[in-house]
């Protein structure tokens, strides 16, 4: 569903990412996981066009995306979650949620989808007509993921989403996830939580400074003495 191959991005002169490749198959949960400053962030942005590629290139259901614009590349079906929840303080989870699917028109499919959100995250339902800035810092990572679902992706890119929250709500996060999963969204998850991601994805991308330096189905990276090592023994 989703290849980048041999991608090259700067930061002016700063060389963040050095000839990354990956696949994400559709229906599948894939985490791309390294320590702070390994490029993952990156990774999305530039999958969602908020960067430029310098070299290589993103096939998305086989088509190049990097000529689109960020638009765009929502309207095809990917959606990002961004690292620190950005939801718009001022407007009501419902109005936010609403946000999310400017890009269709089709009223009552909305209003269906409206209900998966809250299937989804009943949480967001109890809470609809209140001010997106009071929520919780939990409850605003679930906006905007509820967001992100609203524009109906074919994949969503979570970047970080347990990054904060207490250990009960990264529980429930991670569940909400494969339960998204499973009603048919692909996922590429990007996580400092190795072991969490790891545990709920098919296959896993190890990444630093820029580079993969490992690979496989997450069981087996999960055995990986090295990736034990430097990213599972806390
Ligand atoms: N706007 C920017 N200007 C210059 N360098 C940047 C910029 N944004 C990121 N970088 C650098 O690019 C590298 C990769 O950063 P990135 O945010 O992708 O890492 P990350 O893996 O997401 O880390 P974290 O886990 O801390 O979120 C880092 O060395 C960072 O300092
Ligand atoms: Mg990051």
């Amino acid at each position: 569903m989703l290849k980048v191959e041999n991608l090259h991005v700067y930061y002016g002169v700063i060389h963040a990412i050095k000839g990354v490749s990956f696949e994400v198959k559709k229906g599948t949960i894939v985490s791309l996981i390294g320590s702070n400053g390994a490029g993952k962030s990156t990774i999305l942005k530039t999958i969602s066009n908020l960067l430029d590629v310098t070299e290589g290139d993103i096939l998305f259901l086989g088509q190049s995306t990097k000529k689109l614009e960020a638009h765009k590349i929502v309207e095809m079906g990917i959606s990002h979650v961004p690292e620190g929840r950005r939801v718009f303080p001022g407007l009501t989870v419902i109005e936010n949620l609403q946000m999310g699917a400017y890009t269709r028109k089709d009223k009552e499919e909305i209003d269906k989808d409206l209900k998966k959100v809250f299937h989804h995250f009943p949480r967001l339902l109890e809470r609809k007509n209140q001010l997106a800035g009071t929520l919780s810092g939990g409850e605003q990572q679930m906006l905007a993921m509820g967001r992100a679902l609203m524009s109906r992706p074919k994949i969503m890119l979570l970047d970080e989403p347990s990054m904060g929250l207490a250990p009960l709500l990264v529980d429930e996060i991670f569940k909400i996830i494969e339960e998204i999963n499973k009603s048919g969204t692909t996922i590429l998850l990007v996580e400092q939580n190795a072991n969490r991601a790891l545990h709920i994805s098919n296959y896993g991308y190890v990444l630093e400074t820029g580079k993969v330096i490992a690979e496989g189905p997450s069981k087996q990276l999960m055995e990986d003495p090295k990736v034990i090592e430097a990213y599972l023994s806390a």
